[in-house]
């Protein structure tokens, strides 16, 4: 098969895209920076998703589009950088949409990146696909217009998928590269006990869980998340004994981290990263007949 990958050149889509060339897939990356084609089996083409510009060859001969363009959610939640993580996403699926409208393709498919963070914190609740819950946070809108606006593509009745994306575990990047960081500092911290819970996913279960998707006509929403959560005490138990047991093992109060944060207008960044607590299950993919990989974190 054919695949387009919209920012294939992240985390995400560095490991996809070398699990789909592996597997005998045609794989084109498009990117807001002009590459050279190198001997990766990857070819790159360029788009501007807020000028809504795109280099029509890049949907020639596509099967399937996988969609993970987005500014990242990892840098200060301000008003200008709040507006480009939503716009950021909206204008790569319209820039989509428009070159398919425009041109002539034979698309069947298109799997769209979402996130867990559109389920609201809960200390004991379990999210399944069909829950109706959406967090009343900076996030959980995000979240609730990315999927809305990537629900536009039935317009061309193709098939369309929808991974809500947990903790990616990798050490190349994401909050865990950044917990390895810290640790390597010798510092362990946890806010409030630590008891948050956790719903990750190892990387190459994740880009497993995009192919299986497509291979096996999989549609709507899935959670890609482990079958096993932890707390995010766990979570970092579990990389000072892997990796570098820390010097310095600190415990904040949550009032340490909210109260300022609220003076700064930043409290979503509280409830939606620092402070994310959600249950969410993988039961459908199990179901549907993947394999974990890493179905627990030891
Ligand atoms: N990693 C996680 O834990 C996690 C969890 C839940 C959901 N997700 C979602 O999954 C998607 C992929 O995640 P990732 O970790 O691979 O993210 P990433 O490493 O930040 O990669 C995202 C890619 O999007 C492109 N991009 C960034 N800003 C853009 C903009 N303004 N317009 C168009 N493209 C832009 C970039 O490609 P170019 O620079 O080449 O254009 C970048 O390589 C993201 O949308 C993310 O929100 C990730």
């Amino acid at each position: 098969m054919k695949f387009l990958i919209t920012g294939g050149t992240g985390l995400i889509g560095n490991r996809l895209s070398k699990l789909l060339i592996d597997n005998g897939h045609s794989v084109n990356i498009l990117t807001r920076k002009i590459k050279n084609q190198d001997n990766s089996g990857l070819k790159y083409f360029v788009w501007n998703t807020s000028k809504k510009t795109i280099d029509n060859k890049c949907i020639d001969g596509v099967d399937v589009i996988v969609n993970l363009a987005g500014s990242s959610v990892f840098s200060l939640w301000t008003k200008s950088n709040k507006k480009m993580i939503l716009n950021s996403r909206l204008d790569a699926l319209s820039t989509i949409y428009r070159l398919m409208k425009k041109k002539k393709n034979k698309v069947k498919r298109i799997i769209s990146a979402s996130a867990i963070g559109i389920y609201p914190n809960h200390k004991s609740k379990v999210y399944y696909e069909n829950s109706n819950e959406i967090s009343e946070t900076f996030l959980g809108n995000v979240v609730y217009e990315w999927e809305k606006k990537a629900k536009i593509f039935r317009d061309f009745k193709i098939d369309l998928s929808i991974i809500r994306i947990g903790l990616v575990l990798s050490e190349k990047g994401g909050i865990f590269e950044k917990l390895l960081q810290l640790n390597n500092l010798g510092i362990s911290s946890i806010i409030d006990g630590g008891n948050q819970c956790q719903s990750w996913i190892h990387i190459d279960d994740l880009v497993n869980i995009f192919l299986f998707t497509s291979v096996n006509n999989i549609n709507g929403l899935v959670n890609g998340v482990a079958p096993n959560p932890v707390s995010f005490k766990e979570l970092q138990n579990n990389i000072s004994s892997n990796y570098k047991k820390p010097f310095l093992s600190l415990n904040f109060p949550k009032s340490f981290l909210t109260i300022p944060l609220s003076f700064l207008g930043l409290s979503d960044f509280y409830n939606d990263m620092i402070g994310s607590n959600k249950r969410v299950s993988s039961k459908k993919i199990q179901d549907l007949g993947y394999k974990f990989i890493y179905p627990s974190l030891d």
